[in-house]
């Protein structure tokens, strides 16, 4: 016998769950359950990456400067205020690791990502869910929660897994409302996606108590290299910093991200792609009587009558060959989360919820 047990709130943690990627019986799948981009990265990232396998006994250098001076030229940005981490999900943990522990609240909206939940509990906190209004983030009852202990608060801007997003002035006034011990994230794992959105860096830059957080892993194509990066006033940046471990990035993550950030040619293609076929994959489901909120983001939302025709419809997709998400855990049980794959995958859900629409099973 010992008395060995983990901190408090670790045995709370559900662990998380990936989009599945096999079906049994099934060969090449299409996998639509992990928002991923379906073209891939760019070819100067997959070149970068290939010329990074020269240099691997080499340690990457630890202020991961030139991804970092890529990331401040392109979206305009000062570089000093950005930290890279293995994922935006690292950045999450840094947030939750820094700011928050026993006896501290954090925020996060009723469909928020998995995320948010986890580090709290990995670091002792309390997660706090807020309803939203109508599968929307809904400031006024954000606010509404927010108590003396409330330390961090995210919101996901296109938010996961609903698609939907809030304007700037929702997220100024939830700024400027909020107590002054808490920290408002504007989690832009999507921000990408939506034309001519900075993902909150203009409200960073106005601000000493709001923190932006954004991923290689969606529209650039890299989710298996796991790379991340936040923006955050220079006080935020210097605490996170102080945690982050010296190695975090490897060399060829670094270079490659470098690499794909500054191929803004590549990245304006897949967005376009991905807002032409999310408005075709979105018009045709309600075609076959499955509504969507407008999505901003590389996904649907699909809402079924209820969690029986969501479940049957998931295994007559799978059937097909067609894995999608269902996000029950989400607390969306009727819904299934379809990711916008190129236009043969798209053209092939269509065709199966309609199949499934008009009797298939
Ligand atoms: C809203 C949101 N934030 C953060 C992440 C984490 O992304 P990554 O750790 O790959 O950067 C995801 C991934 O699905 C997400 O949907």
């Amino acid at each position: 016998m010992n008395s060995i047990t983990p901190q408090p709130g670790i045995l709370d943690i559900a662990p998380y769950q990936g989009g599945a990627s096999h079906v049994a019986g099934i060969e090449n799948a299409v996998k639509l359950s992990s928002n991923e981009n379906p073209f891939g990265p760019s070819e100067a990232a997959r070149t970068a990456f290939r010329k990074a396998a020269f240099d691997l006994h080499r340690y990457p250098p630890t202020d991961h400067g030139a991804l970092r001076a890529a990331i401040a030229e392109v979206h305009g940005l000062e570089a000093e205020n950005i930290v890279c981490g293995v994922g935006s999900d690292e950045i999450i943990a840094f947030l939750c690791q820094c700011y928050a522990g026993p006896g501290s609240e954090i925020i996060h909206t009723e469909h928020g990502f998995a995320m948010y939940r986890i580090s709290a509990l990995a670091n002792g906190a309390t997660p706090v869910e807020v309803p939203e209004r109508e599968r929307v983030t809904d400031v006024d009852a954000i606010l509404a929660a927010c108590t003396e202990a409330t330390r961090l608060v995210f919101v996901a801007n296109p938010n996961n897994p609903t698609g939907t997003m809030v304007g700037e002035a929702e997220l100024a006034r939830l700024a400027d409302g909020l107590p002054p011990q808490a920290l408002l994230v504007i989690d832009g794992a999507y921000a990408e996606y939506v034309e001519g959105y900075d993902g909150g860096a203009g409200l960073v830059a106005a601000r000493d108590n709001v923190v932006m957080t954004r991923t290689f892993s969606k529209l650039y194509g890299l989710g298996g290299l796991r790379v991340g990066w936040g923006y955050g006033p220079g006080h935020v940046i210097d605490v996170l910093g102080r945690v982050r471990g010296p190695f975090n990035l490897s060399s060829a993550a670094l270079a490659t991200a470098e690499a794909a950030v500054r191929d803004t040619a590549w990245a304006e293609r897949c967005r376009a792609e991905n807002t032409r076929l999310r408005g075709w994959l979105a018009e045709a489901l309600a075609g076959h009587g499955v509504p969507s909120d407008t999505s901003l983001a590389n996904f649907i939302l699909a809402r079924f009558a209820d969690a029986d025709e969501a479940a049957a419809c998931d295994a007559w997709l799978q059937s097909q060959g067609l894995i999608v998400r269902r996000v029950a855990g989400y607390g969306l049980p009727a819904c299934l989360r379809i990711s916008i794959g190129d236009e043969p995958s798209c053209r092939r859900v269509a065709h199966a919820v309609g199949q499934f629409k008009a009797g298939a099973r």
